[in-house]
């Protein structure tokens, strides 16, 4: 496979004049405990992986017949417009044109598709799986299918909870406890700027098990105890708008004038949240303490920050979708026979719209907010 690479990778050099895949981003893997709380998150690095261990194969035996590198990647799904950037990203960096054949199927948010799907690229003997987990449960089985038939696993965004940690080659993805640290913390200080002490809040949740969620329920819920704020309720929108929609609805039935805050765990629901507000007739934004209802979301997507900017969303922390170099670097890495660390964490920003805050200090560590402006979107890759 190694030679195979190598190969091709010549051609596209003597091609385009650079031996460099195309990619969108640079990436250098932060291979550091870069926020100081990996331990907490439980994420805490676990070594390494390479090529020549386990995982890799002397020769693919692979479906491609033209050289190309075989790539089956489960997507969750398409729930949201994270997810909608994070399927371009992948198809934009395993194209034929970049020397890839990918296998793409989309588990519409279901863990038994993913396993499937998984179960397909094995038999097709493809070179190499990605899987981005749904849930973070119930992997060893097919995980355990595909270290027998030799074909390394990648993961990607998520986590998956395994039995081994030789059941994958390498995890690159987000740390969603600091994302949920990072939200909260702006929250405070956001709500000591307005005078507001009484903070009665609702948690519009992922899709329970996923690690997107469990890691910015689990923010939530130390800010919570730390800050005696009122935790009103807690509830699934799985990541989509128009369940984010259906929650915000029953969370008004039930605690109406009482909700200060609304903590939306993506964009998305952060739009369908809105939505039932503004029919209910409350009024969204930032003032706090005239009463406006302030709605917190992660992902930072084009219209996620475009809702920010409007006051809308009053912060919006950074999901970062854009893994399709990431997970290349990991698979050129493995087929040069090189050492590839076992977890990757992506760096990721805070934005809001209000001026007051510019930082905020997470154990120890202090953390920029980017204050948007129209420049800031547009200079976005997504
Ligand atoms: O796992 C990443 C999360 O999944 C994103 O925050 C969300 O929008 C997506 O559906």
């Amino acid at each position: 496979m190694k030679k195979r690479f190598l190969a091709l990778a010549c051609v596209l050099g003597l091609l385009t004049g650079c031996g460099d895949a195309v990619v969108e981003e640079p990436y250098i893997p932060d291979t550091t405990n870069q926020t100081g709380t990996q331990e907490a998150a439980g994420t805490a690095d676990t070594g390494s992986s390479s090529a020549a261990a386990d995982t890799q194969k002397e020769d693919s035996g692979s479906s491609s017949s033209d050289g190309n590198i075989v790539v089956g990647f489960a997507q969750v799904g398409a729930e949201s417009s994270w997810r909608i950037a994070n399927t371009e990203s992948m198809k934009n960096t395993f194209s034929e044109e970049n020397g890839y054949t990918l296998l793409f199927e989309d588990g519409e948010q279901k863990q038994e598709n993913q396993i499937k799907a998984i179960r397909s690229f094995i038999e097709k003997k493809v070179d190499y799986i990605v899987l981005a987990p749904a849930t973070e449960d119930g992997w060893d089985d097919v995980l355990k299918e595909a270290k027998d038939a030799e074909i390394p696993v990648i993961m990607v965004d998520r986590m998956a909870k395994v039995s081994s940690e030789d059941l994958y080659a390498a995890w690159v993805g987000s740390n969603f406890e600091l994302e949920g640290k990072k939200a909260c913390a702006w929250l405070k200080a956001y709500a000591d700027s307005q005078n507001v002490t009484e903070l009665n809040i609702v948690d519009i949740q992922g899709t329970m098990d996923a690690s997107a969620q469990i890691g910015r329920t689990a923010g939530l819920n130390a800010a919570v105890e730390e800050n005696g704020w009122n935790l009103l309720g807690a509830e699934t929108g799985n990541f989509t708008q128009a369940q984010g929609k259906t929650v915000m609805e029953g969370f008004i039935d039930k605690f109406g004038d009482d909700i200060n805050v609304v903590y939306c765990e993506n964009d998305d629901e952060a739009f369908g949240a809105i939505e039932a507000l503004k029919e209910a007739g409350y009024q969204v934004g930032t003032d706090l303490a005239g009463g406006e209802i302030l709605v917190m979301a992660f992902d930072s997507t084009n219209p996620g920050l475009t809702s920010a900017l409007s006051g809308e969303i009053g912060c919006d922390t950074e999901c970062n979708p854009l893994h399709g170099s990431r997970v290349e670097e990991i698979i050129k890495a493995l087929e040069a026979g090189q050492t590839v660390e076992k977890q990757q964490y992506v760096d990721e920003e805070i934005f809001a719209s209000p001026q007051d805050i510019t930082s905020i200090d997470v154990d120890g560590s202090s953390y920029e907010v980017t204050v948007l402006t129209q420049d800031v979107i547009d200079g976005r890759a997504y």
